[in-house]
């Protein structure tokens, strides 16, 4: 078996440069002993009863969309891994991060990428907390003893790709080293109840050298996203102390990251439109409502196109044949442009119904009124389902001033309109 120290990929046979990663030279046989003894030393045994649970008590970040997401905030002597694309405001929520938890503990921010002075420029736009603790570095070795040295209680590394260790071979960045170094840093947080926080870049190529690769091997991943302008998604991709479920939404200011209510922020609810329906989804334990913007045109092209945003092309494709058949109108010849408002992507099915709403009044130019909800998942039949989370989006739809929230079924609030078919709810929009 042979074996690229760069990429880690193994082959059948040697080869001078790696099929995989394309560098020279770095393929290596690994021998594999047929005869191996098992004999390993005796270790002590514990029963849950004596297991201490102090430990997994989540310290509080001081950034709530944090704190949603990671379920409390972070778990001394556990590994965070923070994933996303550059430029995205990792360093950013980083170094606010660094600064609320100065205050009560030591906080150790090693930059491998920036200069001080780079940090300085954010930290002063942040008006950061002037007592966390800077080092310019690279080598793990160094940084692990500085550490333990100056009995730092939270390390930030930034990032894990500019990081070295010199126990291992591999340039630096490549996947053996990057392996290498997160599990040198885990050693360390378990050992001496340190929490590390790992910052990795998500690369173009994808998996290969990127966070992803990682993922398996630290306690939590969060990843910061964006689809659009200044707002940002966390999002926790694993979790050993909480769930996965919450997400956290955050905008990019003049002065760093600070949480966004799209609620709030969703346009108002007087008018109409042609093409937009408002819907909404839960995530975790919060109700979010957002608009969907449809476009429909005659296509020039002689396959026509759809494009979407926020939702699978093929879940568009399913919308597009439900509006066809019960809507009675022929999409065969228009291309087809989807949006969701705020640049949320929505797998959750409880936006089926503003799908079908709002490309129905796009097709037909029939505008929509703001005050109009639309909540819950259509079969293939066309019939209206109920979901579980009606009741959360009835009362977040009330709240924020819908005048008539279409659904399947509720608790007979005034303003809900049942429907059982997604021909009712196009006779509703025609008929308005
Ligand atoms: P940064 O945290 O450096 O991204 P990453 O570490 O993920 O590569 O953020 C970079 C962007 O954020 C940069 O384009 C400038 C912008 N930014 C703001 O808009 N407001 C701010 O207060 C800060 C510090 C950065
Ligand atoms: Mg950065």
């Amino acid at each position: 078996m042979y074996t690229c120290t760069n990429c880690n990929s193994s082959f059948k046979k040697w080869y001078g440069q790696c099929p995989t990663c394309k560098q020279w030279n770095v393929i290596e046989e690994q021998v594999i002993s047929q005869h191996v003894k098992v004999v390993g030393k005796v270790n002590e045994i514990t029963t849950l009863q004596a297991v201490d649970i102090e430990k997994t008590i989540p310290v509080p970040t001081g950034i709530d969309q944090l704190d949603l997401v990671l379920g409390g905030g972070l778990v001394k002597g556990s590994l965070c891994l923070f994933g996303g694309h550059p430029g995205i405001g990792k360093s950013t929520l980083l170094l606010q991060l660094a600064s609320n938890l100065s205050t009560n503990v030591k906080v150790l921010y090693v930059s491998g990428e920036e200069s001080l002075g780079q940090i300085k420029i954010r930290a002063n736009r942040l008006s950061a907390n002037p007592n966390i603790n800077f080092l310019s570095g690279q080598n793990i070795q160094d940084i692990i003893s500085t550490s333990i040295a100056n009995k730092v209680e939270v390390l930030i590394i930034d990032s894990v790709q500019t990081a070295v260790s010199s126990n291992g071979g591999g340039n630096g960045g490549s996947v053996s080293q990057l392996k290498l170094i997160a599990f040198e840093l885990m050693e360390f947080a378990k050992s001496t109840n340190t929490t590390v926080i790992i910052i990795g870049h998500v690369t173009k190529d994808g998996d290969i050298a990127g966070p992803k690769l990682l993922e398996h091997m630290v306690d939590t991943v969060v990843y910061l996203e964006s689809d659009q302008g200044n707002l940002r998604i966390l999002r926790s991709e694993k979790n050993r102390f909480g769930s996965t479920s919450e997400i956290g939404i955050l905008a990019m200011g003049p002065k760093g990251l600070s949480s966004f209510d799209p609620n709030r922020e969703l346009p108002n609810t007087q008018g109409s439109n042609i093409g937009a329906a408002r819907s909404g989804f839960c995530t975790g334990n919060r109700s979010i409502l957002i608009e969907i913007q449809s476009l429909v045109t005659n296509s020039p092209y002689p396959s026509p196109k759809r494009s979407s945003q926020g939702v699978d092309v093929a879940r568009l494709n399913i919308i597009s044949a439900l509006v066809q058949k019960y809507g009675k109108v022929t999409l065969t010849y228009d291309d087809i442009y989807l949006k969701l408002q705020g640049g949320f992507k929505v797998s959750e099915s409880t936006i089926d119904l503003g799908l079908i709403a709002s490309l129905y009044s796009a097709k037909e130019e029939l505008p929509i009124p703001c005050d109009w909800l639309f909540i819950g998942e259509v079969a293939l039949t066309g019939e209206v389902l109920g979901t579980s989370q009606l009741p959360e989006l009835i009362k977040a739809g009330l709240k924020l001033g819908y005048k008539r929230i279409f659904c399947a079924k509720s608790n007979g609030h005034s303003q809900v309109e049942e429907i059982t078919h997604i021909e009712e709810l196009i006779r509703f929009i025609r008929r308005n």
